[in-house]
C-alpha cells in the first residue's frame, strides 16, 4: 500500500516577512484536504515562531532548514537541535546540496547533525544525491551508496526508522544560483534511483526498514510535473524549493495527491 506522501516546502532564504504573512492569508485548502498528505513547511530560522503561530490548528508540520551539532555553547551564528525543538519544530532538513557545496558540509558532519536531531525528537529529512560532474562520470549510483553509508554510519535501526531520505540530484535543483548545469530529471529516472536506495537500505540495514522508510524526491518539482513523481511506486513524496514558496503552487502540489 502507498504511504501517505510528504510534501515538504523548503523555503530556503526566499521569503520576507510580508510574503510569509501573505502565504498564510492566501492558503485556502481545508484542514481535511491538508490532512490527506503530510505537508511540512521549513522557513528560515527567524520565521519559525511566526510560521508556527500562522499554521495555527492546521495539520501542517513545521521544520527547519539546518541545525548545528552541539546543544549549547560558544558557536556564533549557529542554531541547535534543542533550540529548534523548544520552538516547536518537528522536522529538520539536513545535508541539503546547497549546504554541502556553499558551506562545505560533508557526510561526517551530516552524521553528527542527524544524531543531535534525533536526540531532540526532530525528524531528520536527509538530503543526498550526485552532482553534475558525478552524473556525467557515470558515478551517480556509487555516490548515492557512499553517502547513505557515511551519513547513517553507526545509527541504530530504531533511529533509522525516524529518518526521511530526500534524493536530490544537485544538478536538478532549480533555484540554486551555484548550479550552472540545470536539467530536470524524469520521474522514471528518479524512480530507478529510489528503488536502488531502498535496496541499499535493505542490504545494509533491514528489509522491513527499506519498505517502510519514506524516500522523497527533490529537484525542480512543480505543479506541472508532480503527477509523474506521484505515480511512481518508490517515490513517497517531494521536497520542493521554488514551487513551494507561493501559496497557489504549494496548494496545487498537495492537490495533486488528493
Ligand atoms: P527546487 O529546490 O524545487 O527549487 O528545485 C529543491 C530543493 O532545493 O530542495
Amino acid at each position: 500500500m502507498k504511504k501517505k506522501p510528504y510534501i515538504i516546502a523548503n523555503w530556503k532564504m526566499g521569503l520576507d516577512k510580508a510574503s510569509v504573512e501573505r502565504f498564510f492569508s492566501q492558503l485556502s485548502l481545508s484542514a481535511e484536504e491538508l490532512a490527506g498528505v503530510k505537508s511540512v513547511i521549513c522557513p528560515s530560522f527567524v520565521f519559525i515562531p511566526m510560521v508556527k503561530s500562522l499554521i495555527s490548528e492546521r495539520p501542517i508540520g513545521l521544520g527547519a532548514q539546518n541545525l548545528f551539532w552541539e546543544n549549547l555553547g560558544a558557536y556564533t551564528g549557529e542554531v541547535s537541535a534543542k533550540q529548534l525543538s523548544d520552538l516547536g519544530c518537528q522536522y529538520v532538513i539536513i545535508g541539503h546540496s546547497e549546504r554541502r557545496r556553499i558551506f562545505n558540509e560533508d557526510d561526517a558532519t551530516i552524521n553528527k547533525k542527524i544524531r543531535l536531531a534525533l536526540q531532540h525528537r526532530l525528524q531528520p529529512i536527509v538530503c543526498l544525491g550526485e552532482n553534475f560532474e558525478e552524473k556525467e562520470a557515470g558515478l551517480a549510483k556509487k555516490v548515492v551508496e557512499e553517502k547513505i553509508r557515511a551519513c547513517f554510519d553507526d545509527i541504530p535501526l530504531v533511529d533509522l526508522k525516524k529518518i526521511i531520505i530526500a534524493y536530490e540530484p544537485a544538478w536538478a535543483i532549480s533555484t540554486d544560483p551555484h548550479n550552472p548545469h540545470h536539467e530536470s530529471q524524469s520521474p522514471e529516472e528518479a524512480q530507478v534511483t529510489h528503488k536502488y536506495i531502498r535496496k541499499i537500505i535493505a542490504d545494509s540495514a533491514d528489509p522491513d526498514l527499506a519498505e517502510s522508510m519514506s524516500i522523497i524526491y527533490g529537484g525542480s518539482v512543480n505543479p506541472d510535473n508532480i503527477a509523474g513523481f506521484a505515480s511512481m511506486d518508490d517515490i513517497d513524496g517531494v521536497l520542493v524549493g521554488s514551487a513551494s514558496q507561493q501559496p497557489d503552487s504549494f496548494q496545487k502540489l498537495i492537490s495533486a495527491y488528493l
